[in-house]
């Protein structure tokens, strides 16, 4: 397959063990890294700031050490310095936390739409935007492959049998819902995890940056099958989504 590069590059699927993100594969996976980061850095400065202070209340409040309790109970100056500065690191965080969540929420005239809707225990796709006066239209199910169907080099618990053909470098607009139980499409490589609520539709939008192959899972509790209805989403040339969709349309 033409997209076997990019499986050996890049973390686009799960790994064994794994305690970090996959690699990001949109502006918004990019984003969430990003801020995770921006957090982390406060994080540890706060975590290594409390402990040095409870080590230090321990070893000067000892009763051997201390046996006579200071009466102080107020200071004026101390209460509004922390006061000040927690709400100034509060700040550092809420800027940059507000700014990306407002522009998740934005989406960019996008060229193609996808609906995506949650089964137990598969996901469906529809095309709308290829649908014709004779009722022609694009869609197709997604089943996860059994383990005794696999291939060698597939991954196991998330390889489907049709997968989300999508162009790179376009954007996007997923529509997602479901039929009968609350799923959730989610797909981490790019930054998306959108619940699938019965009689509602749910709306996101994806740009994908490069070419690849990027493994999700359903992530709302579904039912006993929760686990078997994963998600793949193939992201391909412009040229080679073109015939991909001509070829279904046959
Ligand atoms: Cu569908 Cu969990």
């Amino acid at each position: 397959m033409k997209n076997e590069w990019n499986r050996i590059a890049y973390c686009d699927a799960a790994e064994p063990w794994q305690l970090g993100f996959q690699d990001a594969a949109t502006p918004m996976m990019q984003g969430i890294i990003d801020l995770h980061h921006d957090i982390m850095f406060f994080l540890v400065i706060i975590i290594i700031f409390v402990l040095w202070m409870l080590v230090r209340v321990l070893w000067h409040f000892n009763y051997k050490r201390n046996p006579i309790p200071e009466r102080i109970v107020h200071g004026t100056t101390i209460e509004i310095i922390w006061t000040i500065i927690p709400s100034i690191i509060l700040m550092f965080i809420a800027i940059p936390s507000f700014a990306l969540l407002y522009s998740m929420d934005e989406v960019v005239d996008p060229a193609i739409t996808i609906k995506a809707i949650g089964h137990q225990w598969y996901w469906s796709y529809e095309y709308s935007d290829y649908n014709t006066s004779d009722e022609e239209s694009l869609a197709f199910d997604s089943y996860m492959i059994a383990e005794d169907d696999l291939e060698l080099g597939q991954l196991r618990l998330l390889e489907v049998d049709n997968r989300v053909v999508v162009p790179a470098k376009t954007h996007l607009r997923f529509i997602i819902t479901s039929a009968d139980v609350l799923h959730s499409w989610a797909v981490p490589s790019l930054g998306v995890k959108c619940d699938a609520v019965p009689g509602r539709l749910n709306q996101t939008s994806i740009f994908i940056k490069r070419e690849g192959v990027y493994y999700g899972q359903c992530s709302e509790i579904c039912g006993t099958n929760h686990a078997f209805m994963p998600i793949v989403v193939e992201a391909v040339s412009l040229d080679d989504y073109v015939s991909w969709v001509s070829n279904k349309l046959d």
